[in-house]
């Protein structure tokens, strides 16, 4: 009887192994783009877990071999990487409407309320999303409306700075220019999302959730892919929920004010928060207070972590080349004087402007887009994309395509004096930092603003290095500050 359920149970084993091999080498595998072979069930998992740094640098380090789009099979599911920029026109504008949806796996589900958030859903419901959050959040009226509480956070980002600098023995900040933005900006979206001041408490706890939030949603979990490998990380999942809830915990009471407060003289008007209030008497059945709770964590780690990562990577370019920094003080000072640089003086920083957008290049501040799915089978440079693929765009692999740019990973700003590429693709998708398309990223102007006006305040008043032999930590580099002059940092200082 033993013998019986042993031969049975290998028969089956082997024939399903046999079943997925003929079903993916041959029927499957023929159509999508090339990759390197699939074992039975795990698919790569194999080559995976001989790659250090995950599924993307997999498929950058697989690009030589199998060319410029090409699939990777994890578990499952094809993951197909693109790194091409003709092909991305192709996919995201040309066959835009077909590409523009989301994958839905159950760890994403996890914190966005069942794939609701603006990331995640797709549909009509997304179009209301994108519409509410371009034309009440992030369009050219709002963006100056709002334009106080940016100059407040960039006044802010500047004396922080002043403030470590004076309480040191020489003079000079240790300091750590992602943090410091963090703190600031973290301040900024947060009254943009709920339209009132916080206190320092609830803030430094929302920030710190915000932060892990944004380590683990979007983390690679091979469990979505491989069903028995989701034994392997329940404690992930646990985390995740846990962290929703605490999310709702935090949001909740500020939702309840926000309610009770509408048009109160206290808060900012047209606040996120408002506007999803709003949008909830259109859609009842999309939206409750887990799904705002998602979509303003959303939007508070989006607006975050992207820009205060590529303030940091300008800067540590900047420490790294002196002769460029060198360059950018004196436009600045040509330009703008002792005044401290605003938004309206960067049509006039045009060196400004190459510099932030050669960082953005050459330190790709979002490596990929989030993960794309197709709406039905389509065609991409020959082959199949069915809908079950996840595909990505590899926006780095853009950004440092020796065939596109020469020298691709020197800092070089002078090359955007020449080409004069910008952010939004339109002459060509070489340089792509924001995605394009139905879903390019919606705070590209809020963000060029943010960094640009940033960088550039730092640089007008202080000389910058970065210290050497110290660790940096995970959430920047840390860089000494010194003071241009004591005048201008009376004058700022007297001023905060
Ligand atoms: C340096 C700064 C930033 C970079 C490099 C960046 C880049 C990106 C990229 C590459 C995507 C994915 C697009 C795709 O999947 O095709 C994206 C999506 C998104 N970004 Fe940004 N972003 C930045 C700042 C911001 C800011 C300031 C906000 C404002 C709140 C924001 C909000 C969003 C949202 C909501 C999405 C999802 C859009 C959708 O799926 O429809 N981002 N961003």
């Amino acid at each position: 009887m033993d013998f019986f359920l042993v031969i049975t149970t290998l028969t089956v084993l082997a024939a399903s192994i046999l079943f997925d091999w003929w079903y993916f080498l041959r029927l499957r595998s023929k159509r999508l783009p090339p990759g390197p072979s699939p074992w039975p069930i795990v698919g790569a998992l194999p080559h995976l877990m001989r790659k250090k740094g995950g599924v993307t640098k997999l498929s950058q380090s697989l690009q030589a071999k199998y060319g410029k789009i090409l699939t990777v099979w994890v578990g499952k599911k094809p993951m197909i990487f693109i790194s091409d920029p003709e092909l991305t026109y192709d996919a995201l504008v040309k066959q835009g409407a077909y590409f523009s949806n989301r994958v839905k796996n159950s760890t994403i589900g996890l914190t966005t309320s069942g794939w609701r958030t603006l990331s995640t859903s797709e549909g009509p419901w997304t179009i209301a999303l994108r519409k509410n959050i371009m034309t009440h959040m992030l369009g050219p009226a709002r963006l100056k409306a709002f334009k106080p509480l940016r100059d407040r956070a960039y006044e802010g980002i500047v004396n922080d700075v002043k403030s470590v600098a004076a309480a040191s023995e020489n003079g000079v900040a240790q300091v750590n220019c992602r943090s410091v933005a963090y703190g600031r900006v973290a301040r900024f979206v947060l009254v943009l999302t709920f339209g009132v001041e916080l206190e320092d408490d609830l803030v430094q706890e929302i920030v710190h959730c915000l932060g892990e939030r944004f380590r683990l949603a979007f983390k690679f979990s091979l469990g979505d892919y491989i069903s028995f490998w989701k034994i392997f990380e329940v404690k992930h999942r646990q985390t995740l929920k846990h962290l929703q809830t605490r999310h709702i915990q935090l949001f909740a009471p500020l939702m309840q004010r926000l309610r009770g407060l509408q048009g109160d003289e206290g808060v900012i008007g047209g606040n996120y928060c408002e506007t999803l209030f709003q949008l909830e008497k259109e859609f009842p059945e999309k939206i409750n207070d887990s799904v705002i709770t998602s979509l303003c964590a959303e939007f508070l780690n989006a607006a975050l972590h992207t820009t205060t990562l590529a303030i940091d990577s300008t800067m540590a370019l900047l420490c790294e080349h002196p002769e460029v920094n060198e360059k950018l003080y004196r436009e600045i000072e040509a330009v703008v004087g002792k005044r401290a640089v605003d938004e309206s003086d960067l049509p006039q920083l045009p060196y400004l402007s190459a510099v932030v957008r050669e960082a953005l290049r050459v330190r790709t501040t979002a490596i990929t887009t989030l993960p794309h799915a197709t709406s039905e089978l389509r065609k991409l440079g020959g082959y199949e994309i069915p809908t079950d693929a996840v595909v990505v765009f590899v926006l780095e692999s853009f950004h440092l395509d020796p065939t596109h740019w020469s020298d691709p990973s020197v800092f070089k700003p002078e090359r955007f004096l020449e080409n004069d590429l910008d952010v939004l693709g339109s002459k060509n998708f070489s340089f792509l930092p924001f995605s394009a398309g139905r879903r390019v990223c919606p705070g590209i102007q809020l963000a060029m603003f943010e960094i640009s006006v940033v960088v550039a305040r730092l640089v007008q008043n202080f000389e910058w290095e970065k210290v050497p032999n110290v660790k940096n930590t995970e959430i920047g580099t840390v860089f000494r500050a010194r003071p241009r002059s004591v005048e201008l940092l009376h004058a700022e200082l007297s001023f905060g």
